[in-house]
Parts: C-alpha cells; sequence; structure tokens
C-alpha cells in the first residue's frame, strides 16, 4: 500500500487525510458507536459474513440503524481494499449515530449514521513473537456490562493497555469477580491439563471471529477444548495461554505477571494451532 491510502466516509472515496465528520458526531462526543475490524489476505476479506453479522449485532444492540444491507457492505469493503492495493489489509468499519445539531445525551430518532470505511497494511508478525511469546499481565476489568457490543468507546481498554505497556508487557488479560474476561485487544485460550479452554460468549466479552475459528480448528485437529469459566488463578498453572485477535491472529503468552507460562516457550498446542491457522489463510489467500 505505497500509495496514499482512500477511506469510505459517507458513500464516497476520499483519501484517509482528508476524511473530515463534525465535531458534533456522536462519535466523537460520546463514543456512541460501534466498529469491525476485518482482516483480508491477498485482497480477500476473511470471514467478512461473521464480521458483519456481529456488527449487525453491535448496531441492533445500541439502537443504531444499520445503514447497509450486507451486499452493500461487502461492495464498500472490497472497493476499499481495492483502493488501496489489494494484499494484506485490516479493514476498519465503523458507524457513529451521526451528527446531531447539538450535544445532548439523549439522541435524536432521525440522525444519520456516519460510515467510516478504512484500511491500514497488516503486517506478517514479528519472528520473535512467534520464537519467544509475549508477556502479559492480568488487571482488573473496570468496563461496563456489555463487552459483548463491539464499541468504538474504549477508554477501559485503552487504559488497561497502557498500564500493561508500562509494565513491558504486550498485553493485559482482564479479571472480574475472579474470572478472566478477555485481553484489552484480544480473547484469551488457556491449556489446562491438557484441554483448551476459553471463557464462555456472554455481556462480559467480545465474541471474538477468530476465537471461533480457532474454536473449530480445534475440533478439526481433535483437540479437546471448552468454553467454560477460568479463574484468575487457573492461569498459574496453565501449560499454555494465548491470546486471538483478527490482526494478531493467536499469539503466545510466555510471561504471566513476569513468571514463566509452562515453560517459558510457546507451546505445542500453539504450534498445531497456529500452523492450522496459517494453512487455512493460505487457502483463503488463494480464493478456497
Ligand atoms: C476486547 C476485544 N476482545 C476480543 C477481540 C478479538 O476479536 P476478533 O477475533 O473478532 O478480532 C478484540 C479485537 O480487537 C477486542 O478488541
Amino acid at each position: 500500500m505505497s500509495r496514499a491510502p482512500l477511506a469510505h466516509l459517507n458513500g464516497a472515496l476520499v483519501p484517509l487525510a482528508e476524511a473530515r465528520v463534525s465535531v458534533l458526531d456522536r462519535g466523537f462526543l460520546f463514543g456512541d458507536g460501534v466498529y469491525e475490524m476485518v482482516p483480508a489476505y491477498g485482497g480477500r476479506p476473511f470471514r467478512l459474513e461473521a464480521h458483519l453479522d456481529r456488527l449487525g449485532r453491535s448496531l441492533a444492540a445500541v439502537g443504531i440503524p444499520n445503514p447497509h444491507d450486507p451486499g452493500r457492505w461487502r461492495a464498500i469493503v472490497e472497493e476499499v481494499v481495492a483502493a488501496n492495493g489489494g494484499g494484506d489489509l485490516a479493514v476498519y468499519l465503523q458507524v457513529t449515530r451521526g451528527a446531531a445539531p447539538a450535544r445532548d445525551h439523549a439522541p435524536p430518532t432521525d440522525l444519520r449514521p456516519t460510515v467510516l470505511v478504512m484500511a491500514s497494511p497488516l503486517r506478517p508478525r514479528a519472528a520473535e513473537v512467534m520464537e519467544a511469546g509475549v508477556s502479559a499481565v492480568r488487571l482488573e476489568d473496570i468496563r461496563w456490562a456489555r463487552c459483548d457490543i463491539k464499541a468504538v468507546t474504549l477508554l477501559a481498554n485503552v487504559l488497561a493497555r497502557r498500564e500493561a505497556a508500562r509494565r513491558g508487557a504486550a498485553e493485559a488479560i482482564l479479571v472480574r469477580d475472579g474470572e478472566v474476561t478477555e485481553g484489552a485487544a484480544s480473547n484469551v485460550f488457556a491449556v489446562l491439563g491438557g484441554v483448551l479452554v476459553t471463557p464462555p460468549k456472554g455481556p462480559r466479552l467480545l465474541p471474538g471471529i477468530t476465537r471461533d475459528v480457532v474454536l473449530e480448528l480445534a475440533a478439526a485437529e481433535g483437540i479437546p477444548a471448552r468454553e467454560a469459566p477460568v479463574a484468575a488463578d487457573d492461569l498459574d498453572r496453565a501449560e499454555e495461554i494465548w491470546l486471538t485477535s483478527s490482526t494478531r491472529e493467536l499469539v503466545p503468552v510466555t510471561r504471566l505477571d513476569g513468571v514463566p507460562v509452562g515453560d517459558g516457550r510457546p507451546g505445542p498446542l500453539w504450534r498445531r494451532l497456529d500452523a492450522a491457522y496459517q494453512a487455512l489463510k493460505a487457502r483463503h489467500r488463494a480464493g478456497a
């Protein structure tokens, strides 16, 4: 993507650097909006239908009318991918409730949602992350009670990531009432007694698309997996811990709160499932 990036804003393709919205946009004033992040491999959006389904659920949950049907969304995403040179991209979709005449918590009912779709290069994962894994820290989950909605209102996630970085870690693993919910921008998996476990879907965490793919691949590989609560203390005896997200894929956590996880190296189940994930991506890239 060497040319200047282009973005789709409310129906028009514009240079990203010139894309503008009103300061009265409720996304700006209240964080009143939702978003998606879709990876594209070889210019082909991956699991787009699942992302558009989740976008639809987020919009419905906050009462913003979905501005487009799935076919129109797909056309916009494909247009933005092509306009940015194809290849491997992270495509960001955002819908806010729109710009109101004045700042007021109660939204008018007749607003036109603001739609932004932009893309940035999806860089290959760093070799050192694959070889050595990353550090994570456990932090209290101070977010709201509807973390299943992919809202742009991410201040608590930002603060968690900021605190993790301050402690030299790549991610914060969030804990509510003694149970792991998810990462600041990822879902969490642990290997406990040879079984892959991830917290169940519900209002406390985002139903990650990568999480679903990992569970599908685990089933196909015959790896025992469960969606069940994970106590924060369980992580102290985990053989492996991973983070999953659309942009970072499957990331092994090899240090938690400064202590090695397992033998301190990326584990064998991570290797197997990461290889399966890479193979799936390669098939997708090739058009399968
Ligand atoms: C809070 C949170 N949980 C989980 C995820 C992973 O979701 P997905 O696999 O759909 O990218 C993300 C992605 O950014 C996230 O922000």
